[in-house]
Formats: structure tokens, sequence, C-alpha cells
């Protein structure tokens, strides 16, 4: 009989664990993936308007990063500079039920009914980076991202002050962003304004490279086979205004010297040939959006109030300051 006690013991004890690890799995699976249960992680469905600059490249390193940091589980869609993608995108993350929907509007009409709908399902939006141009508000929380007028107003004083001596005409080709988009839209709203009081200063063609490097090259040849005189490019983004400069050199003129260069962006590239002497100017468009996104994010998932827009903080590069901030560019 004592021999039988230290067993029964034993298994008591054996079995009291087995409990113990059996009430800890079911717990793991209620908690886990397959559990079905919220882990209390937000979804955020985000659609991406492609992969056609060095800006749209860091953007969306910047948001599946920050998603990363951030612990958001980020469906990334990239819409490969087509409305209707985008449009298709938004649908799927409605059927998908995600906790919140952001994207960057390729151009900026068009857009009521798809966000009437994820509207109905109770799901917000975000806009990032480029805006819609819907009369109802109620469509979206909030809209982070740049002001384009004030970027396209601020190449245009840079002009009017580089020519402020100037005497006979002044021309200047203009390289449009993707046609129908807020950038591109607002970009030359903000420089022919800037440039109205001057007359001397002329716009004598203008016509979009859609935000590439291939557009930039392929336009600017253009530009240069049907124009003798050009005095000033500006460029609505970087890439284009890269590309542009291979036509140019082709064409046996000096870039920054023969032709004044203005762009907009400050990325990697365009910050190099604005050190090399190849661009004169660059007005700030910061791509890295995505911390500020997925704090916004979960704030309108929470219910929180956020403002209605949050305008993205940015500066302007001559020359002199590129080849001071190159060291430390991040992107
Ligand atoms: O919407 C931002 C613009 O889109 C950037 O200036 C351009 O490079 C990009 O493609």
């Amino acid at each position: 009989m004592r021999d039988h006690l230290p067993s029964r013991r034993i298994i008591a004890v054996l079995a009291a664990a087995l409990l113990a690890t059996g009430t800890a799995a079911c717990g793991n699976s209620d908690t886990g993936d397959g559990g079905g249960k919220d882990d209390g992680k937000i979804t955020l469905g985000f659609s991406q308007v492609g992969a056609e600059s060095g800006w749209r490249t860091a953007n969306t390193t910047s948001i599946k990063e920050s998603a990363a940091a951030a612990g958001v589980d980020l469906k990334f869609d990239d819409a490969q500079q087509k409305q209707e993608n985008q449009i298709k995108a938004i649908r799927n993350f409605i059927q998908q039920k995600v906790d919140v929907i952001a994207f960057s509007p390729v151009v900026e009409s068009g857009w009521d009914t798809v966000l009437k709908e994820a509207k109905d399902a109770k799901i917000p939006v975000i806009l990032t980076d480029r805006s819609v141009d819907s009369a109802d508000k109620s469509l979206y929380k909030t809209f982070l991202g740049s002001d384009f007028v004030k970027e396209g107003r601020l190449a245009g004083e840079w002009l009017v002050e580089q020519k402020k001596g100037a005497t006979g005409p002044v021309n200047i080709v203009e390289l449009q962003g993707t046609t129908g988009s807020a950038p591109a839209n607002d970009r030359k709203k903000g420089f022919a304004e800037a440039i109205a009081a001057n007359p001397n200063l002329k716009i004598i063609a203008s016509q979009s490279g859609d935000f590439t490097r291939a557009g930039g090259k392929q336009v600017m040849e253009q530009f240069l086979k049907a124009n003798p005189k050009i005095d000033v490019l500006f460029a609505h983004n970087d890439d284009m205004g890269l590309g542009a400069l291979e036509a140019i050199t082709a064409a046996g003129k000096v870039p920054g010297k023969d032709i004044t260069i203005i762009t907009v962006d400050a990325v990697k590239d365009g910050m190099q040939a604005l050190a090399d002497g190849r661009f004169n100017f660059i007005a700030e468009c910061s791509p890295l959006l995505g911390p500020q996104l997925m704090d916004l994010a979960k704030k309108v998932h929470n219910g929180e109030e956020v403002p209605a827009r949050i305008e993205t903080q940015e500066t302007t590069f001559t020359q002199e300051q590129a080849k001071a901030a190159l060291p430390e560019r991040k992107y």
C-alpha cells in the first residue's frame, strides 16, 4: 500500500500539469491568429499610386516601415498609376472589412461613389499625399500631405528673384506631373501666380511628363526641338528634371547654366544634381508620411477627433544648401 501512495501522487501531479498545459494551449489559440479573436492590431488597407518616381519609392518604404514599427497590419496595393486599380483596391479593402482605408489618389476627381461605399460600410478613410476634389468632406476623416500650391509658388518666387534685373524675355518650359493629379494642378497654379506680375517671364510650353524620368526626357526633347531659346525649365518633380537632363545634354546644352532648372521633391538623386550644379533650385516635398499616417489610423479607428487637414513641414534648397544637406539625406 505504501508503495502505491507516491505513484498516485505522481499521477495526480501529472494530470494537473496536463490540465494546466491544455488550458494554456486553449488560451493561446483564443488570442492567436487562428482563434478568430481580435489580436489588438488594426488593419490598414493602403492603395499607393504606383512606383513612378524616387519620391514614391521613398513614400512606400516610409509607409511599410512605419506600419511594422507601429504594429499595424498593412494591406498594401500598388495601383500602377491607374484610378480604376485604386477603386478596385478600395472595394477589396471594404469587402475584407479592414479597420481603416488610406490612399494617395492618382487624380483629384471621380472618387465620390467609392468613398460613399466606404462610409456606408463604416470604414474611415484617410487621404495621404494627394487630395480629392469631393465637395462632401464627410467622405474622409483627414488629409495628410504637402501644400502643392505653396511648392509651385516657392519655385516661382525663387525664379522671380533670380531674374530681377532681366530686361529681355525669359522663356520657361514646364514639365507637368500626371494630368489631373493634385500636385500637377497645384504646382502649375502656384508657379503661374508667383511669376504673374513679371511679363518678361513667359511659359512658352507646358506638357505632362507623368512624373517619370522617361516622360521628362521625351517631352524635353520635343521642347528643345520646337523652341530654339529655352532659358528655364520648371519640372514638377525631380525625376522628370533628371530625365530632362539627358535631353538637354544630348542637345549640346549645359544644364544648370544654359538652362536654369527648378524642380520639386528633393530626393537624393535630385539633391545630387543640385549639389553638382546641374539643377539650380528645389522646393521640397517630403515623402516621409508613414509615422503620422499610422498615428492617424489608430486615432480614427478609436473614434478620436483628428484635424481635417495636416500639412507636411517642408523647405527649399539652393545648390549650396543641397551640398550641406546631402550627406544626411535619408532618401
Ligand atoms: O504626390 C507627390 C508627387 O508624386 C511627387 O512630387 C512626385 O515625385 C510623385 O510621383
